[in-house]
């Protein structure tokens, strides 16, 4: 049997990190290093100071507070963990294609590449490398090509292990994870990294599949979670028209067993890092086979995604008399679902976008979500200048302050404690007719039409 007694894992983010953090806590004789080459990152990692971990995840603070400095080490010594370990995990960012061939869909192996490059000149004894990165299927092969041809006669066995964590629930999840997905060649490497899930995860829900089968089931996975979100998001809009209300509808269908009643919550759009690129990326590897209907069934997941962020913008205009040049906007929430500070394609940033576009002035509260990290979105789109952008997008610390004077506020993310803000105080700072656009659903139109406030949902 393969005794792991050390691991690396490349890359420290959204992955990398929670990942790591809950395999050396539960492993305690195997060492599990970390490793970046993002210094600040790998520095805050490292902060005796926990809430300033770079990544808020729910619980997680304490699981680096046990583990680390006992067997789990932060580091940017990229090179001597490689070095030193058994096994490597490859857990670096594949975000879409922004050049060249596949620009805008498919995925962009560069830095996978240079990590198998770097283990491959590295490498002194054999090791598990392990993709722990979502990447399109058969990448193995083109790791095998460039790890087996080393010339220095190490040992590389590749095993596939995508990662079903979402953020905001990324510790419970790893905790007790629905499955952990095996794909590989060699069954003693498969057994290792079996050995190591093992000693938390009930073995019924270890599974091992080829490499190809791991790669793809991944992708896949992705495709059908946001293709539920786009299907209940289309039907919002039908309810919208027809006097149904989304919410009971998601309730009547998702009660049949074989519908099922999760990821049924109309909202202004899905976002995070992965739908989208993980889709995208499925659309472009079918088109490389030249299965284009399949390719399109797919793609009708990100247009619907795209349409219902701009409709919840429009609705906006429109319901302010088909204008809010100069009128000020207050967003609650940033992020691109509750409990993460990660922004990355959230609803938030393309609603603010064509709110901008019509001269309407912002002002953003997020209790995660920095000031830096907002305007470095709306800077990321190129959509007007930097200077623009800060004059006219306010963030504030307080979501009174973000409220008051505004003619309208919209909820972009589903944070609890919005439920629990002093609605009646907010309305009369407010200008009148105070409207609030609930993008995700979560406040009590009832008690908000109450106090005076014209309420708009999705779906209803
Ligand atoms: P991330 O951007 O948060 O982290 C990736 C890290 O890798 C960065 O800190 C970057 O500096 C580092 N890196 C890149 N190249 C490197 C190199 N050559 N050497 C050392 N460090 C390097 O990304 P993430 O959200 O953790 O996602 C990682 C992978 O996991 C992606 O393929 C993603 O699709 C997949 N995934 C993400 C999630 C999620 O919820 N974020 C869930 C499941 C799977
Ligand atoms: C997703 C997958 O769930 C996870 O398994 C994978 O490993 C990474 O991608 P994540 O993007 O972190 O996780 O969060 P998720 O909970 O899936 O939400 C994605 C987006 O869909 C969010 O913007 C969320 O608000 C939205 N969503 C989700 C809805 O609008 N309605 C729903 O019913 C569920």
């Amino acid at each position: 049997m393969r005794k792991i007694n050390k691991i690396a894992c490349i890359g420290a983010g959204y992955v990398g990190g929670p990942t790591m953090a809950v395999i050396a806590q539960r492993n305690p004789n195997i060492d599990v290093t970390v490793v970046d080459l993002n210094a600040i990152r790998i520095a805050a990692w490292n902060d005796a100071d926990l809430t300033k971990l770079p990544i808020y995840e729910p619980g997680l603070d304490q699981i680096v507070a046990e583990a680390r400095g006992r067997n789990l080490f932060f580091s940017t010594d990229v090179e001597s963990a490689i070095d030193q370990a058994d096994m490597i995990f490859i857990s670096v960012n594949t975000p879409t294609k922004t050049y060249g061939k596949g620009k805008g869909q498919a995925a962009d192996l560069k830095f996978i590449e240079l990590c198998a490059r770097q283990i491959a000149r590295v490498a002194t004894t054999d090791k598990i490398v392990v993709e722990k990165s979502t990447l399109p299927v058969r990448t193995a092969e083109a790791l095998k090509s460039i790890l087996h041809n080393t010339g220095n006669n190490v040992k590389f066995d590749i095993l596939s292990n995508p990662e079903f964590l979402a953020e905001g629930t990324a510790v419970s999840d790893l905790q007790n994870p629905d499955r952990v997905l095996i794909g590989g060649e060699s069954q003693e490497a498969i057994q290792a990294l079996v050995n190591i899930y093992a000693t938390w995860v009930p073995s019924e829900r270890i599974i091992t599949t080829n490499l190809w089968s791991s790669e793809l089931s991944k992708l896949v996975a992705n495709a059908f979670l946001a293709q539920r979100v786009s299907s209940i998001n289309a039907i919002s809009e039908l309810c919208e028209v027809t006097g149904a209300d989304v919410n009971e509808v998601a309730h009547a269908i998702g009660m049949d067993s074989r519908i099922g009643s999760k990821f049924l919550k109309a909202s202004v759009g899905f976002g995070g890092s992965c739908f989208q690129k993980d889709i995208l990326n499925l659309v472009y590897i079918a088109k490389s086979y030249g299965l284009q209907e399949v390719a399109d069934y797919w793609e009708q997941v990100i247009i619907m995604n795209d349409h219902q962020k701009i409709r919840f913008a429009d609705n906006i205009i429109k319901t302010l008399y088909n204008t809010v040049n100069g009128k000020n906007i207050a967003f609650l929430g940033w992020s691109f679902k509750k409990d993460t500070n990660d922004t990355r394609e959230s609803a938030a940033i393309y609603v603010a976008d064509h709110l901008l576009d019509e001269q309407a002035t912002i002002t953003v509260y997020d209790p995660k979500v920095t000031a830096e990290q907002i305007y470095a979105d709306l800077d990321y789109l190129g959509t007007r200048t930097s200077e623009e952008n800060r004059k006219l997008v306010k963030v504030v610390n307080d979501p009174y302050i973000a409220c008051q004077d505004a003619h309208a506020i919209a909820v972009l993310t589903e944070w609890d404690a919005f439920k629990t803000y002093n609605w009646k105080l907010i309305y009369e700072n407010m200008y009148k007719p105070a409207f609030v656009f609930d993008g995700r659903n979560l406040l009590d139109k009832k008690q908000l039409n109450e106090i005076g406030f014209q309420f708009y949902s999705i779906g209803q």
